[in-house]
């Protein structure tokens, strides 16, 4: 196989970073540590279709990261991009909001399980933040539980205390507790009894740097019931894994009712909508509070978001998700044995997360998903992966045989460690 260059990409970068913040600031770009060595990354997208993207160079990529989850049909969906064309036709930022607004929150609370209500933003950190208020705003106290290493966006309630950019006040009230560990959270809450606003938590445990963790049998059931005892609001953040398990919703696939459901990345193959969604007893209290944006009743996204969650229901939803991921995680599985890799693969299949564990330090495998990246399949060193539903059996595949090709690379460059 071919590996692919980048001088194209690099010479992008390079403007970039006399004009933007680190060239491409955030996740997306080199500066965040998804992308090493950045070398191997291309940095700019040409175009895309379906299960791939385009570089600058024209180096096609099978695309594992799926803009980090909004790709969850296919890139330029033809249904979807059809409707959103349609309605931008005729209107899309009005004074009154069009009435698809109505025509999404009702398709919204028919498909997912324990939605009374809808309401709409654009990103994920949007409806955390409102579901943070809408708690702390019901019940009148102001402490939050987190699950340690959680990630709910970059609004100040969600840093880190240390970070210099956050003042004291605005983490202060916040909790940790271990995912899984039932034992952890009746102690934190007998400690704080009567201050406890919210649990927030996305529905398994898909950290970074760390095997990804399921939930254990009855957990979700036990926790559950501890937020109601306590007059505990239970949030549960879907941005990452809503539509891509269950289109009924993540708690409904673990088999709980959550209070409040913030979802986002699967809901609009990419057109900038999030929603949350909650139960009726919280629809006063969520009112009542000051929360929008110019943006956020926008007609076009509306509109795909209809077309994008009719067309994940007509091809299987989560199910279908599921089984690629599956049989993607099983052909890379298959390869790391064959050539003697210890490669640990984690978290749900459509989600799935890697990490070889033949280091402690993680080089191996940032130098294995390198050599993945260049032969033009787009995967990241820290972070999970997520599946679409343009995947087709010669991309599964091509991606078991990439994996191959570096992993021989990859272990020709290290006897120390693959004696033969
Ligand atoms: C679990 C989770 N919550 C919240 C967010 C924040 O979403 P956004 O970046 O759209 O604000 C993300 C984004 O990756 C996420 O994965």
């Amino acid at each position: 196989m071919n590996t692919y260059t980048y001088p194209k990409n690099d010479e992008m970068l390079q403007r970039a970073s006399k004009v933007i913040p680190a060239g491409v600031y955030g996740h997306l770009g080199p500066a965040e540590g998804c992308f090493i060595p950045i070398s191997a990354y291309p940095k700019f997208c040409d175009h895309a279709k379906g299960a791939y993207f385009w570089d600058l160079d024209g180096n096609r990529f099978i695309d594992y990261m799926c803009a980090y989850g909004p790709n969850i049909l296919g890139y330029c969906d033809d249904d979807v991009d059809a409707a959103a064309k349609a309605q931008m036709d005729v209107a899309n930022c009005t004074t009154s909001p069009s009435y698809k607004m109505v025509e999404f929150a009702e398709l919204l609370t028919d498909t997912v399980s324990m939605a009374d209500w809808a309401f709409f933003a654009k990103n994920g950190g949007d409806v955390t933040t409102l579901a943070m208020l809408t708690a702390r705003a019901a019940t009148g106290k102001k402490k939050i539980i987190f699950v340690k290493g959680y990630y709910h966006g970059v609004a100040q309630w969600t840093q880190r205390a240390d970070a210099p950019w956050v003042l004291k006040g605005e983490v202060e009230n916040n909790l940790m507790v271990d995912f899984n560990d039932i034992a952890g959270l009746k102690k934190i809450i007998e400690e704080n009894k009567d201050d406890i606003a919210c649990f927030i938590s996305t529905p398994y445990m898909h950290g970074n740097f760390v095997d990804n963790v399921l939930p254990a049998d009855g957990y979700w059931q036990a926790v559950r019931k501890l937020c109601t005892d306590n007059g505990i609001v239970l949030i549960i953040d879907d941005v990452r894994c809503g539509f891509r398990l269950d289109v009924a919703g993540s708690d409904h696939y673990y088999g709980f009712e959550a209070d409040m459901l913030c979802l986002c990345k699967g809901i609009a193959n990419g057109y900038n909508v999030s929603a949350l969604c909650g139960k009726d007893f919280l629809k006063p209290v969520v009112s009542s509070i000051t929360y929008t944006g110019s943006y956020w009743m926008s007609a076009v996204p509306f509109a795909a978001g209809i077309a994008s969650i009719n067309k994940m229901k007509a091809l299987g939803g989560g199910a279908k998700h599921l089984e690629l991921g599956r049989r993607v995680c099983d052909g890379v599985a298959k390869a790391a044995k064959e050539n003697g890799v210890n490669l640990s693969i984690s978290g749900e299949p459509c989600m799935f997360y890697m990490i070889i564990k033949d280091d402690d330090s993680l080089l191996l495998h940032q130098e294995w998903i390198a050599e993945v990246v260049k032969r033009g399949v787009f995967m990241t060193n820290h972070h999970n992966h997520f599946t679409n539903l343009a995947l087709s059996d010669e991309d599964i595949n091509y991606t078991a045989e990439v994996a191959d090709e570096a992993f021989k690379v990859m272990t020709k460059n290290h006897p120390e460690i693959y004696k033969k």
